[in-house]
């Protein structure tokens, strides 16, 4: 702690520096910093116009960027800016000229103050960002959006505000498209500090992100506008059943693997496991254990629906548009495949509409999030472990008898 103040003095003598460099960088070119066989998703509206313009309003598109009061969802309100901790601290959230800041107290006191600099996710809740020098660090104080209230990180401890939580190239991988990895600038609080080249950074999950570099197929389809076929770009229809889930598994198989590369850029049938080992989660024993980051891969992958089928993410998911709270669209996805031979057992008891209105709550029902948690509850997961929930089941029956539909019951 005293040697984070020493240095953060310190540092202010480097920043001059750094700007330097960083404006040198930055005025040479506007190319994309992953480089030349990546076009930049703004090219893409060129032809893709609807596509582009639907995944815009989506959960990818707004996982991650700069945080201004347009994008930090929780309030700055007299009163609703304050998570105490204890008598004598607290951490108010703070609007001033400079940005915005979470800014502890200790008995009226101002201990520390940091810069809300960059977000991390929309939908159940949102992390926060700042920078130090070339490295981020997670702020203390998170926002979960089903309570509109802050809260304390989480999985930090509850005693202290804590600014010193290291973000690394794994959080910075799955919630966008790219950061040039540079070594930390402040080695007295890791023995292997990462640091990130402030001007590479591309927000948030892009086109190119999941499909892969297209300046070729840009170039391709300008020159030829009279093909109306896909050239120079990795097509859905010919990856295998593995690399078309693997597109989404990258990101989307829980937090604890264990990286060998960056993700940033993984693309379309490229093999997964020079990425990463993947650490399987415990979710498939207790399923009911799920996080926000909740391995949907695994509880896919373990559901009879999975394998005894070839679906892929993309049987259930259009990831250009925002499908959220879509019950009746996911349980016609369903019903692709369970007409006849395959039917619910409560198919006798349920009308047509009461069946398809359940489906997801019955059998693919959400868990409270065990990160994510303020006041009663935590944040609601989906599983992806596709079963037959019994209690899960008869709460939904026993709604459906309580709101006047006929006695039920499973036997
Ligand atoms: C000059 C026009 C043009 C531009 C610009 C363009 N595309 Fe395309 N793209 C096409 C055409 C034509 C097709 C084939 C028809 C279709 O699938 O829409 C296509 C198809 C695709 C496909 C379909 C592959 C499949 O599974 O069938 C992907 C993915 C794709 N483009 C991605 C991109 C991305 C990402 C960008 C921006 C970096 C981009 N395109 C920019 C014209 C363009
Ligand atoms: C680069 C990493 C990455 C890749 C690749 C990726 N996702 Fe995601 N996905 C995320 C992150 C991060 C979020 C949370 C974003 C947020 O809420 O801010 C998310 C959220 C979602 C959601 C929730 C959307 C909502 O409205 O709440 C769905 C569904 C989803 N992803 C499906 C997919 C599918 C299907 C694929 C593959 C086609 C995929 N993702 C590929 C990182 C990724
Ligand atoms: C392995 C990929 C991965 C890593 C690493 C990761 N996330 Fe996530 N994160 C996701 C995905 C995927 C979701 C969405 C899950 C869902 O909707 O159920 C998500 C959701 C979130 C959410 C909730 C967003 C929302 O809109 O619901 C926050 C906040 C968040 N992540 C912050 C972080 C931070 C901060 C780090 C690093 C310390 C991090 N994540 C590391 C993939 C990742
Ligand atoms: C989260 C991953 C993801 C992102 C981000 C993404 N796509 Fe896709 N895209 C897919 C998947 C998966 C498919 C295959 C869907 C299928 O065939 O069922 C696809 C299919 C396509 C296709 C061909 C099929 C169609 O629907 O016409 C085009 C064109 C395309 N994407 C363009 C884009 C563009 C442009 C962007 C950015 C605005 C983008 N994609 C962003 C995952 C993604
Ligand atoms: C691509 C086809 C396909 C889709 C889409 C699909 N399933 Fe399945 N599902 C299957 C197959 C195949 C089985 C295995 C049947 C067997 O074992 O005889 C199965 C099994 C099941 C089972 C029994 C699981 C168990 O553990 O006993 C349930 C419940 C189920 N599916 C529900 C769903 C629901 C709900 C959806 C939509 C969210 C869905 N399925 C989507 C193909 C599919
Ligand atoms: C059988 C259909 C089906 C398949 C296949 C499927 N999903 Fe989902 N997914 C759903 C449903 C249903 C929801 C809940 C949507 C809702 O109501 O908001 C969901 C929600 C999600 C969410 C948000 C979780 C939450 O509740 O916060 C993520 C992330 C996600 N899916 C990722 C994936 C990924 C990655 C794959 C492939 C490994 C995948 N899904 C395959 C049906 C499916
Ligand atoms: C009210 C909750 C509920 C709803 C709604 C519901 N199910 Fe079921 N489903 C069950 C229960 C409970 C069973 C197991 C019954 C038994 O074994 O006696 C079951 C059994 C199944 C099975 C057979 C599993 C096996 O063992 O063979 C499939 C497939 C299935 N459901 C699919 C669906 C699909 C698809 C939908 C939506 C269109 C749906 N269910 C709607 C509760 C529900």
């Amino acid at each position: 702690m005293h040697l984070k103040k020493l240095f953060r003095l310190g540092i202010i003598l480097l920043i001059p520096f750094i700007l330097i460099f960083s404006q040198c960088h930055s005025s040479k070119s506007t190319e994309d910093p992953r480089g030349d066989a990546y076009a930049g998703s703004a090219t893409c509206v060129n032809c893709h116009k609807n596509i582009y313009s639907s995944y815009v309003h989506t959960a990818h598109f707004l996982s991650s960027g700069p945080a201004d009061i347009n994008t930090v969802q929780g309030s700055f309100a007299l009163d609703k800016n304050i998570q105490r901790f204890d008598a004598h601290t607290q951490v108010r959230m703070e609007k001033r000229k400079s940005g915005l800041y979470q800014v502890t107290y200790k008995d009226g006191k101002i201990t520390q103050s940091d810069r809300f600099d960059l977000f991390f996710g929309s939908v159940k809740g949102q992390s926060y960002a700042y920078w130090y020098a070339n490295e981020l660090f997670q702020l203390p104080i998170s926002y979960v959006a089903n309570a509109h209230q802050w809260i304390n990180s989480p999985g930090y401890q509850s005693n202290e505000p804590d600014y010193e939580r290291m973000i690394t190239s794994q959080c910075l991988g799955c919630h966008m498209s790219f950061a040039k990895s540079q070594k930390g600038a402040l080695p007295l609080f890791s023995e292997n500090p990462e640091g990130f080249a402030k001007d590479s950074i591309i927000y948030p999950i892009d086109c190119e992100r999941c499909h892969g570099p297209a300046a070729e197929h840009v170039k391709f389809q300008t020159e030829n506008p009279e093909i109306k076929e896909a050239h120079n770009i990795a097509t859905y229809k010919s990856l295998t059943r593995d690399q078309k889930v693997n597109m989404c598994a990258v990101c989307h198989s829980g937090a604890n693997n264990v990286m060998l590369k960056a993700t940033y850029l993984f693309k379309p049938g490229d093999t997964l496991s020079k990425f990463m080992r993947v650490v399987p989660s415990n979710l498939s024993v207790n399923y009911k254990s799920i996080d926000v980051h909740g391995d949907q891969t695994a509880l896919l992958q373990s559901s009879k629906c999975y394998i005894n089928s070839s679906m892929s993410c993309a049987t259930c998911h259009d990831t250009h548009q925002t499908q959220r709270d879509y019950t009746l669209l996911f349980a016609a996805r369903c019903m692709t495949c369970h007409t006849t031979s395959n039917k619910c057992k409560l198919s006798n008891q349920l009308n047509a509409a009461q069946l398809s209105q359940n489906c997801i709550s019955c059998h693919m029902p959400s868990f409270s999030s065990k990160l994510i948690i303020a006041g009663e509850s935590g944040a609601l997961v989906h599983t992806h472990h596709i079963t037959v929930y019994k209690d899960e089941a008869q709460k939904v029956l026993n709604w459906l008898k309580a709101n006047n539909t006929k006695a039920l019951a499973i036997h």
